[in-house]
């Protein structure tokens, strides 16, 4: 069955960036001139989801005011005959189908994605975690959807990252069974590098088969005291081969004010209206 619906989690309070999430939702931090949330419901659309579940929490309106129509702005760009500015701000109103639901604490990322299940119901979806971004040729929904099309079963997104850096990502144990694709034989959340199985670490997006929410139902709290979505797929990998994907791209984390900061200046230098003079600009500094 076709992948059509998207979790896109932003329950998260964001301490990585205290202070400026005290009351600024990380996801409403601007990558350039556009949310960071944004570019993961642009990548969803490009991935051919036609439903985004936000799930958000207390402090988190600023997002669905960005996504909902904004009648007295668009009659003041209409007075001041901005059209194109106009039209801009109506498809972004109508991007996608997006529904909210409210995480009422932080439980985990386990439990995020269970507060989405009467949503989801009965089918595979994907899941997303905003704060990481890939800019490459292929979207990298697009890549997992792929290769879950391939082999009808759950799809993680995978990154090789140096050993002292396992200890900040769920890490699989993998068994190769294409190009840059494995048989997921075990996954751990958050190992020491000498616990780790691999150098291959879970990055922000996931395929998941519908049998991971009575899964995650009872799931105990595991790293953190956190109900770990790590922890629930390493029950699924029991009951059904989850594959993982090494995706192709370049990933930021946009999470903390240093990945943000390296994700503005790579995605401006892409922009053709900004690139000339942040490059002089830069080249002035160094
Ligand atoms: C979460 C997941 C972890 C994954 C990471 C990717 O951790 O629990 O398995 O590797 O996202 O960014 P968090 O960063 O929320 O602690």
């Amino acid at each position: 069955m076709k992948i059509r619906k998207a979790v896109i989690v932003a329950g998260g309070w964001g301490t990585r960036f205290l202070p400026i999430t005290r009351s600024q939702p990380k996801e409403m931090l601007p990558l350039v001139d556009k949310p960071v949330i944004q570019y993961a419901v642009e990548e969803a659309i490009a991935a051919g989801m036609e439903q985004v579940v936000l799930v958000t929490a207390l402090g988190k309106r600023a997002i669905e005011d960005y996504f909902d129509r904004a009648f007295e702005l668009e009659y003041y760009l209409e007075q001041r005959g901005e059209k194109k500015l106009l039209q801009e701000m109506r498809n972004l109103s109508n991007m996608i189908d997006i529904c909210y639901v409210r995480q009422k604490g932080q439980l985990g990322l386990g439990h995020a994605v269970l507060t989405a299940r009467h949503v989801i119901e009965d089918e595979a979806f994907a899941v997303f975690l905003p704060d990481d971004i890939v800019d490459g040729k292929t979207p990298l929904l697009r890549q997992l959807v792929d290769v879950y099309e391939r082999y009808k079963g759950s799809v993680i997104a995978v990154e090789r990252v140096s050993r002292e850096d396992t200890v900040k990502y769920g890490v699989i144990d993998p068994k190769e069974i294409a190009d840059r694709v494995f048989q997921v034989m075990n996954i751990v959340e958050k190992p020491t590098p000498e616990e780790a199985p691999s150098d291959l670490t879970v990055m922000g997006r996931y395929v998941l088969t519908p049998e991971i929410f009575d899964i995650l139902e009872a799931t105990p709290p595991g790293k953190n005291n956190e109900i770990q979505l790590t922890d629930a797929i390493q029950i699924l990998l029991q009951k059904q081969a989850v594959y993982a994907c090494e995706f192709e791209g370049t990933r930021y984390d946009t999470g903390n004010p240093w990945g943000w900061l390296k994700a503005t200046i790579s995605l401006a230098m892409k922009r053709p209206d900004i690139a000339p003079d942040l490059r002089d600009y830069l080249k002035q500094l160094l």
